[in-house]
């Protein structure tokens, strides 16, 4: 029994989410492979001191005990000196519960992480204590109140790790002198109101998130930081205005995330184009105004979506081809935004498009200078105002998995005859006349959607060959 009592002990202190470490030993350089250390007298005093400002309501095994004890007892796992993805890794007890009241921090300390506890309550003003601070991460607990202000004096922090608390207010402008500060993460909690703007003139940072708050903005028309950010996340807030030129001119951020937000006015002409950005996600704004002309500069772009907006204009060809490394691109849901594809001699080989999404646009003609993209394997047009007949040369080259062009007004399609077809939809459409005829050897076929059309005769005896169908969808027509 006793055994078994000290075997539970060393399991749940080995779980234990308080992590701390007041060596001089950088993250990076510890060893996952080096045997548990020790703690040496010095830390232990610290970690004794710190522990005893603690209050801890009740341990994993629900019973209160005094947590000095059980740490005193416990000389390895509370002085693991871990690296720093280890520390993050092992954290991880929702059933350690208490909070901060009354604490009376220790300034040693350099390293807190106490992610995914059920910690609560404020966080105190003292905090401002911890002058030594690197990195605080307070990842998945259940703080609440706001951020105090006193955390302008952790002046050495690196790492601030706030995500999925129940923090609130005003973010506090808190990070003038954060000069060391590489990432920021406040994800996932109800902060509100502006953002301070010394966040965008921090000039370490390589990780911005705030994501999932009530942020309302506006994003500042300049500033002067940011030049190593490689991650901007500002998605799900109620971010208002416009969207300033420097967010695609950040010298060193690829990846841009600004979707589900308020933002109404045009994009602003892209001034200094950053070569390195990759991912842009605007999308369900309100953009409006159509796309300045420098944004196709950004010739490294892979992956843009910026669907259900109101964006307007023709997008040209020519345009499109600039971002040579695109490849996928959602406009959907744009309702005033065309396709231009007057020059039909013309076609572009888009080498590394895959997937091309433009439902519910403004488009009027099949585009046919995607004809020789040969690398596309999904095309949405559907709910477009594409009308008359698809002819064989527009469509052949393609060698497409996925084609949807239902709900537009097309009477017909010359052929069907490419290779690698799944999923095929032309439902509400105004084709004539009997079934395409399919080739028995197109044996790829999964999924064929032709209701709502005004298709007459018979079922071709050719259906029954296609062996991989799945879905085969002809109601509403006038079929005998
Ligand atoms: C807080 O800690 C400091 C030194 O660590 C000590 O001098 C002071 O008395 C403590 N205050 C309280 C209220 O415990
Ligand atoms: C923060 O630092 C200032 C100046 O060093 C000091 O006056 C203030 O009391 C500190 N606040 C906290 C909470 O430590
Ligand atoms: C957001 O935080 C809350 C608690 O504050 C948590 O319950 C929820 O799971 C978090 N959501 C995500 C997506 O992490
Ligand atoms: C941030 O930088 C901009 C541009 O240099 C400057 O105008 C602004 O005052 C700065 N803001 C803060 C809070 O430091
Ligand atoms: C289309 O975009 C508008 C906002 O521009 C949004 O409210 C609506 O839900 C979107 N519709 C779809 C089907 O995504
Ligand atoms: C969409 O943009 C057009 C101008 O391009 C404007 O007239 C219209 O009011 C905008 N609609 C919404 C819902 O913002
Ligand atoms: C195609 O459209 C562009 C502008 O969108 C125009 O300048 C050009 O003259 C048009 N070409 C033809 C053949 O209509
Ligand atoms: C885009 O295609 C070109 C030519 O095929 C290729 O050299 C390049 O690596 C591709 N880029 C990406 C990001 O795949
Ligand atoms: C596209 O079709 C819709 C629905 O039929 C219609 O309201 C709209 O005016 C059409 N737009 C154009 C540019 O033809
Ligand atoms: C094709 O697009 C329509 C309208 O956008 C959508 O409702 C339908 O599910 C899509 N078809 C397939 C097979 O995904
Ligand atoms: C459907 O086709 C029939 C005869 O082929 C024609 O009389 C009728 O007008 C067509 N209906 C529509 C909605 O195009
Ligand atoms: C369907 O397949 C059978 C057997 O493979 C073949 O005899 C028949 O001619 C095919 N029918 C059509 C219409 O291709």
């Amino acid at each position: 029994m006793g055994r078994l009592i000290r075997f539970s002990q060393i399991l749940c202190l080995s779980f234990m989410l308080l992590q701390f470490r007041v060596q001089s030993s950088s993250p990076s350089q510890s060893s996952l492979d080096s045997p548990p250390h020790l703690c040496r007298p010095e830390e232990r005093a610290a970690l004794l001191d710190f522990t005893s400002t603690i209050n801890l309501v009740e341990d994993c095994f629900g019973g209160p005990r005094p947590i000095i004890q059980t740490w005193s007892e416990s000389k390895t796992a509370a002085c693991g000196r871990a690296s720093h993805a280890t520390s993050r890794t092992v954290i991880y007890n929702y059933e350690l519960r208490g909070n901060f009241l009354g604490s009376n921090w220790s300034s040693l300390l350099k390293y807190f992480y106490l992610t995914k506890t059920s910690f609560l309550g404020e966080l105190p003003h003292s905090i401002g204590k911890l002058k030594l601070l690197e990195e605080l991460n307070l990842n998945s607990c259940q703080f609440y109140g706001s951020i105090p202000r006193s955390l302008a004096n952790l002046t050495k922090i690196t790492y601030l790790d706030f995500d999925s608390n129940l923090l609130q207010g005003q973010i506090p402008d808190v990070f003038r002198k954060m000069h060391k500060l590489t990432h920021l993460s406040l994800l996932n909690n109800s902060f509100g109101g502006e953002i301070p703007t010394s966040i965008f003139n921090l000039t370490d940072l390589t990780h911005l998130t705030l994501s999932s708050n009530k942020l309302i903005g506006p994003l500042p028309h300049y500033i002067s930081g940011l030049s190593f950010l490689q991650e901007f996340r500002m998605d799900n807030n109620f971010i208002k205005g416009r969207i300033p030129s420097w967010l695609f001119s950040l010298p060193s951020s690829s990846f841009l995330d600004l979707r589900n937000n308020r933002l109404t006015r045009p994009i602003d002409n892209v001034e200094m184009s950053n070569l390195i950005l990759q991912e842009v996600d605007l999308s369900n704004n309100e953009i409006s105004g159509s796309f300045p002309s420098s944004f196709f500069h950004l010739v490294n772009l892979a992956r843009v979506d910026l669907s259900s907006n109101n964006l307007s204009g023709t997008i040209t060809p020519e345009m499109l081809s600039k971002l040579v490394d695109l490849r996928y691109l959602d406009l959907s849901n744009n309702s005033l935004l065309s396709v231009n594809n007057n020059d039909t001699s013309v076609y572009y080989s888009f080498p590394n498009l895959s997937s091309l999404r433009f439902s519910s646009c403004n488009i009027l003609k099949f585009p046919s200078f995607l004809r020789k993209a040969e690398s596309l394997l999904h095309l949405d047009i559907s709910k477009n105002n594409i009308s008359g007949q698809i002819h064989k040369w527009e469509i052949e080259g393609m060698s497409l998995y996925t084609l949807n062009l239902s709900y537009n007004f097309l009477t017909g399609i010359d052929s069907f005859g490419f290779g690698n077809l799944e999923i095929v939809d032309l439902r509400s459409n105004l084709l004539q006349g009997s079934l395409p005829i399919l080739s028995a050897t197109w044996d790829s076929m999964q999924q064929l959607f032709i209701s709502e059309n005004n298709l007459t005769g018979e079922i071709p005896s050719s259906y029954c060959n296609l062996t991989s169908l799945i879905v085969l969808d002809l109601a509403n027509n006038n079929l005998g």
